[in-house]
């Protein structure tokens, strides 16, 4: 008789499809015809387009397009609905994310089978990953509703109405992770699903309808890609959140620059997938199918780049290619398959574009021999070796089951290699030393790094980009700030430019760059407060640039406790440097205020801690708050030295280089703050100056791809411009508008002066 693990590897596979019945009686109920859900109502739509199961290309039901008046009605709607929401209570509210959570879970497999029919995703998947993360994301956030409006969360209120726009990858999780925190923290949502997947929204929409959610709170538009574009456009919508690709982030950067509008953007990426000579190489195989073959690869944070240390690479590459001929290909509805259907057509045409470019490149290519359904959207498990680092498949998204791999030698190569991307999404390392792991996960430009594992997500722990793969968090409590707004007093306490006493002597200020003061390039100076100051330029922007990135990494990487030391030192030696502000024109009252606002980030500098969040996995998560790295600040015209103070410290406190925009108004204070900063052991180029009118750098500044970050507090015509111009490199930008206060310390400061990076650890003996 033989042993059953004798007989495993021949046994062939019978089908296992799941029964598709319950979702198929749901449609029919709607006649296989959707409408926009408005209100709480179902509205028609002027016209409606198909919806196809990607596994088969069949029709499964017609969906509304939704034009601008079916937007405006949502629009309005969910605005009405705003006190209504709000005027719930936190209890109430909680308890209603609580029944979408518990409806969900007693739907789960309709909506497993109902996501896995409109998206090609295997069931396996939608079953056990997608669904299970919808409700634990609406669980989670039940508690954020009850203690929205708690100590933990002052100083700050909910936004009002959420314009958001969602992908197909995962439609129903995408959908969560916008609705719960948007709720939670009391705003009211227009949410457009993408055209390929509407089905599971709307099943949701009828969700919120049976547990109550008030009318108008949720709406739902489907429709393309212009219902997107009139939600983003309307003028009553107070914060666009959006998931996709690169290219409509920056549309819709562009759309939005200028506006009040708050933004989010989760775009694509490239994420490298890092194997050290050291690592368990079978536990890393596993994780590779995860992180690419995982549905299909239309994955935004898709391990796609495998980065293998080139002693054991042929190796690896060989144990991978063993793994990939067990991959099974097929209907996505059979539970025992790997992988399903590719989204669309489109998608199909797109990677195997792609592919066939890469091996025009010279890449090597090896495909798993699988028997591919004839009807439906199929593309085999594919792995491309020999790829150069710069060549298009190791660059570009393919957003499909493709591995592309490359090897390197020493630790610092690999990280070169890694973040040789504009992307900045995720990133896994896998290596059994803990030095090396934690060492080159602090090192990864992305906002999720796993250790040892790979796409692991939860509603605790934030999830969003470095660089262009967008800014702003999903998840955790620092998700929860994407949909709260900072309470800033408007008013300001002390307005318009102080002027100087009297007039200097007659000799015009120079630049501060590098730690030096320095003749502007262009050899112009230009007149304020009786003044002649410095005119930079183009070439000064760029000079201060390498000053600040020659000086960054080394003052991220010096202790917040010597950073908070030398704020404190520089408190010390604005309080000696009196009579020379007076005589720039500084009141007592701006002087004293400018000692306190220093002192306080001193006084943080060392207690803005990250947090080890709670995951339902045996996994030390924890989050860094890292400098976002070169930042330029444009201050504000009032109160020069306070302006300019409020506009760069809390950078500089957090680790990044500044490049400072001083008042054009009156720029003399802040050359005075330049001679105590010289003497205030700040090192040489983490504080930069430049003076110059602030509409004259504002393009260079704004199109500089070695500019992470721009604050602009000086106007709303200039934010306008840096918000538009930066929309091409898709750079943060933090705007305070005309008449907004700068003056006393908020947490949004320092929230807007990191950007949020979580590492996963998995543990166990
Ligand atoms: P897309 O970015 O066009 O679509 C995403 C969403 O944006 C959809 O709901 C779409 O209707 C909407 N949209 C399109 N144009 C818009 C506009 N002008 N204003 C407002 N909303 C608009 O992505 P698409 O075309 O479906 O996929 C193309 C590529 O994008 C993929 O191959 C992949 O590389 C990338 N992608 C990345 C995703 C991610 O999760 N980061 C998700 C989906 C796609």
């Amino acid at each position: 008789m033989p042993k059953i693990t004798e007989l495993l590897p021949d046994l062939p596979y019978g089908p296992a499809p799941e029964d598709a019945a319950a979702a198929l009686t749901w449609l029919d109920a709607h006649n296989r015809v959707f409408s926009a859900y408005v209100g709480g109502q179902w509205v028609a739509c002027p016209s409606t387009f198909a919806t196809i199961n990607p596994a088969d290309g069949t029709e499964l039901a017609q969906i509304g397009q939704s034009d601008a008046a079916i937007v405006n009605q949502a629009v309005e709607s969910a605005q009405a609905a705003l006190p209504i929401w709000q005027a719930l209570g936190t209890q109430r509210r909680a308890e209603l994310l609580y029944a979408l959570a518990r409806q969900i879970q007693k739907n789960s497999r309709l909506f497993a089978v109902l996501e896995t029919l409109d998206n090609g995703k295997p069931i396996r998947e939608t079953r056990d990953i997608d669904i299970p993360l919808v409700a634990r994301h609406f669980y989670y956030h039940a508690g954020f509703a009850k203690i929205a409006e708690s100590e933990r969360f002052a100083g700050y209120g909910p936004v009002g109405v959420c314009g958001q726009i969602i992908p197909w990858n995962f439609p129903l999780l995408m959908l969560a992770w916008k609705i719960a925190p948007a709720l939670a923290a009391g705003n009211t949502i227009v949410l457009k699903p993408a055209e390929f997947t509407s089905l599971t929204a709307l099943l949701f929409a009828e969700t919120c309808t049976a547990v109550g959610i008030p009318p108008g709170t949720v709406n739902i538009v489907t429709g393309d890609g212009s219902t997107g574009a009139a939600l983003v456009d309307h003028p009553l919508v107070d914060k666009i959140a959006f998931t996709g690709s690169t290219e409509v982030g920056r549309i819709i950067r562009r759309a939005t620059a200028g506006t009040p509008k708050k933004l989010s953007l989760e775009l694509g990426g490239k994420s490298p997938f890092i194997v050290f000579d050291d690592a368990d190489l079978d536990s890393a195989v596993e994780g590779l199918v995860d992180a690419i073959w995982f549905n299909q690869g239309q994955v935004c944070c898709a391990g796609s780049r495998l980065l293998v240390q080139e002693s054991i690479a042929d190796a690896f590459y060989a144990k991978i290619r063993t793994r990939m001929a067990t991959l099974r290909t097929g209907n996505p509805l059979d539970k025992a398959v790997d992988l399903g259907a590719i989204v669309d057509r489109t998608q199909l045409e797109r990677i195997g574009h792609l592919v066939y470019q890469g091996v025009e490149e010279g890449a090597t290519i090896f495909q798993s021999e699988c028997d591919l359904p004839s009807n439906g959207f199929y593309f085999p498990p594919t792995l491309l070796t020999n790829v150069e680092p710069a060549s298009t498949v190791a660059q570009e998204e393919i957003f499909g089951p493709v591995l592309v791999a490359m090897t390197f030698r020493t630790p610092a190569e690999a990280v070169v290699l890694a973040n040789n991307t504009a992307y900045g999404l995720a990133g896994s390392v896998w290596t059994q030393n803990i030095d090396t792991a934690h060492d080159i996960a602090a090192q990864i430009k992305a906002g999720a790094i796993w250790i040892n594992c790979t796409n692991q997500f939860d509603a605790s722990a934030g999830f969003g980009g470095y660089r262009e793969s967008g800014f702003g968090r999903e998840g955790g409590q620092e998700g929860l700030y994407e949909y709260l707004k900072p309470l800033m007093p408007t008013a300001l306490g002390v307005q318009g430019a102080s002027l100087p006493k009297a007039p200097n002597q007659d000799r015009t200020h120079k630049l501060y760059i590098g730690g030096k003061q320095v003749r502007p390039d262009g050899g112009y100076s230009f007149s304020a407060a009786g003044h002649e100051f410095a005119l930079a330029n183009r070439k000064d922007v760029r000079n201060a640039v390498e000053a600040a990135a020659a000086a960054q990494p080394a003052w991220a990487n010096q202790s917040a406790f010597l950073r908070t030391q030398i704020l404190y030192y520089l408190a010390e030696n604005l309080r000696a440097a009196h009579g020379q502000l007076a005589d720039a024109g500084i009141s007592q009252q701006e002087f004293e205020d400018s000692i306190g606002l220093i002192t306080h980030y001193a006084a943080v500098a060392d207690k803005y801690d990250g947090a080890v969040h709670q995951v339902p996995l045996r996994a030390l998560v924890y989050t860094r708050n890292e400098p976002i790295g070169i930042c330029a600040s444009f201050a504000p015209h009032g109160q020069p030295l306070l302006g300019l103070l409020a506009a760069t410290m809390p950078l500089i406190a957090m680790g990044n280089a500044v490049i400072a925009i001083p008042s054009a108004e009156n720029p003399l204070p802040a050359l005075e703050l330049v001679r105590i900063i010289e003497a205030s052991d700040v090192p040489a180029g983490v504080f930069n100056l430049l003076t110059a009118p602030h509409a004259d750098l504002e393009k260079t500044v704004a199109e500089h791809l070695g500019i992470d970050s721009v604050w602009h507090f000086s106007g709303t015509q200039g934010a306008m411009a840096i918000q538009e111009l930066s929309a091409g490199n898709l750079k943060q930008t933090w705007c305070l508008g005309d008449g907004q206060r700068f003056d006393e310390p908020h947490p949004e400061f320092l929230r807007r002066a990191v950007q949020v990076k979580n590492i996963w650890t998995p543990y166990g003996a």
